[in-house]
């Protein structure tokens, strides 16, 4: 089983870290007249438009972020105003602009580059108002196409080896990456942005069927082939990322897997040339589950708990009571998004918001690789410049404490400066916080499949920090960063780690009145 030979991750890993060498020292630049189309077109294909009047859900954003659904009172079957409203404020289109490059189309969730490479399917049994199917959901026309006519559930319950959720899912959202519409300006880096970029999406999404009273929850165990060829991927072009099951059935409703044969179907190329890089392929072939023993066996792992000794002074969070908790709805909140462009270095945020922040972003993410209350596979590392009541410095966040340690007291704005590949936006936000991980115990535990997971959980937790963010009036940026200089700046405590994910988080500079 080749997801056990971890030595392809440290590989890809080490070989994609950024350093002030690495950047001086690449050659690449943007062909701007070969950039890739940022959407996946079957010209073949009728659309089948969705909605767009649905009604929004209402719920308060931090609620719907951090509150899984109950099961009393839980809506099980999604209608199309559901997968509607799911889809759109997951992948949708929320602003335009122009760009001497060309119109960008913003989206629902922040995603490097604005490349948009995660692409989203749906497979459903019948539904109110949407027949069986395998559909892909374009968001330049809000419209499904259906690839494959009928009932498809059973072939995802299989590739999963019967995961629950799958099983008893109405229907499921597959995210899926395109290497080379990201590729083409992050080169061989692309496959660590599969999981920040799909993980930012997703935590729009579980928020909104949080909102809409869907079960909805991620799942990374899957015979990868078997999904890929369902949804007739060109698997040198794009692959399977993770399946999220929404809402719940009887058991007994689920169809045996079906024959999915080749379709063939035509798509516009999104460039003229597109570039393969090997090192991604690699990466993605070692970490694939290649059989259902296989997913059930990675199924079965021990899952990661914290287990870090305390030395220094020690801070509670303290988040903001729910009396005094924004009551902005999840939609007006993700509307709103957009990753902070210039920080107000003035500013400070107050100690309740970045609680609130915080804890909303680590409480109970649901995926099948965190079975357990209290597992996660990242940790995170602050450095706080301006939030009123804490000390400026390095942190580390006991998560099953819900306390900030203090690493080390002072001021480390030109520190932060440069972790953030030498970009102002982490020397002027309020407090950056890095996602760092014990990869050598991920990878013991999880095989090469860890490696995918631990990025995708980043992407997760940074989409909620910034919708949390936004829901309370605040900026925020995901930030790429310089690998062993972050591990080193927060050394000797994260020694041994790999740096993950880093996103900054302030007050956004306010637009001098003409
Ligand atoms: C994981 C991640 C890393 C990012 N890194 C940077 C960065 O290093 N510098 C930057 O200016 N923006 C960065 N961004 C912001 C993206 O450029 C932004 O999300 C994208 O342009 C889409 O715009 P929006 O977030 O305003 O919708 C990052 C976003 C994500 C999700």
């Amino acid at each position: 089983m080749k997801n056990h030979d971890v030595a392809a991750t440290w590989k890809y890993h080490d070989g994609t870290k950024h350093s002030p060498w690495s950047i001086r020292n690449n050659p690449h630049f943007l062909d701007w007249p070969n950039r890739p189309l940022p959407f996946k077109i079957y010209p073949t294909l009728e659309p089948f438009p969705l909605p767009r009047d649905v009604p929004q859900t209402g719920v308060a954003a931090l609620s719907a972020i951090s509150e899984s659904v109950p099961s009393s009172g839980a809506k099980p079957i999604p209608d199309l105003q559901d997968l509607a409203r799911i889809l759109y404020f997951s992948a949708g289109i929320t602003k335009q602009r122009e760009h001497p490059g060309g119109e960008i189309y913003f989206r629902a969730a922040a995603c490097t580059g604005a490349l948009y490479e995660i692409e989203l399917y749906v497979v459903t049994g019948d539904l109110p108002g949407l027949d069986a199917g395998v559909y892909h959901f374009n968001p330049a026309d809000v419209a499904l196409r259906l690839l494959r006519k009928g009932d498809f559930r059973g072939n995802l319950a299989q590739a999963t080896a019967m995961e629950p959720a799958v099983a008893r899912a109405p229907a499921t959202i597959i995210c899926t990456g395109t290497y080379w519409r990201n590729a083409w300006k992050y080169q061989a880096r692309t496959y660590r942005h599969f999981g920040w970029d799909s993980g930012t999406l997703l935590a729009n999404m579980l928020a909104v069927c949080a909102a809409s009273g869907l079960p909805a929850e991620i799942v990374l165990g899957f015979v990868d082939v078997e999904v890929n060829r369902l949804l007739d991927l060109d698997m040198r072009r794009e692959v399977s990322l993770c399946l999220v099951p929404i809402g719940r059935t009887a058991e007994s409703s689920l169809s045996s897997p079906r024959e999915a044969p080749v379709l063939g179907l035509e798509t516009i190329s999104p460039s003229k040339n597109e570039i393969e890089y090997p090192a991604m392929f690699e990466m993605h072939d070692a970490s694939s589950l290649e059989s259902e023993e296989e997913v059930a066996q990675w199924r079965r792992r021990q899952p990661i708990f914290p287990s870090f000794a305390q030395a220094g002074e020690a801070v509670r969070l303290q988040r903001l009571p729910l009396s005094e908790q924004p009551k902005d709805s999840i939609e007006q909140v993700i509307l709103r998004r957009g990753s902070t462009r210039t920080f107000d270095k003035a500013a400070s945020i107050t100690f309740a918001q970045l609680s609130t922040i915080v804890d909303c972003a680590t409480r109970g993410l649901s995926a099948d690789f965190l079975k357990l209350p209290g597992a996660q596979l990242n940790d995170l590392y602050l450095i706080v410049h301006s939030v009123q009541a804490l000390k400026a410095g390095a942190y580390f966040f006991h998560r099953e404490r819900n306390i900030l340690e203090l690493l080390k007291e002072g001021e480390f704005r030109a520190e932060a400066y440069h972790l953030g590949l030498e970009q102002e936006l982490p020397a002027h936000a309020c407090v950056d916080i890095f996602f760092l991980a014990d990869l050598k115990l991920i990878l013991e535990r999880y095989g090469n499949r860890g490696y995918r997971a631990v990025q995708l959980e980043a992407g997760a937790i940074g989409g909620r920090m910034y919708l949390s963010a936004y829901a309370q009036d605040l900026g925020a940026t995901g930030l790429t960063f310089f690998d062993d200089d972050v591990i080193n700046f927060f050394s000797p405590h994260a020694t041994g780690n790999a740096a993950i994910f880093l996103i900054a988080i302030g007050k956004p500079m306010k637009r001098k009145s003409q």
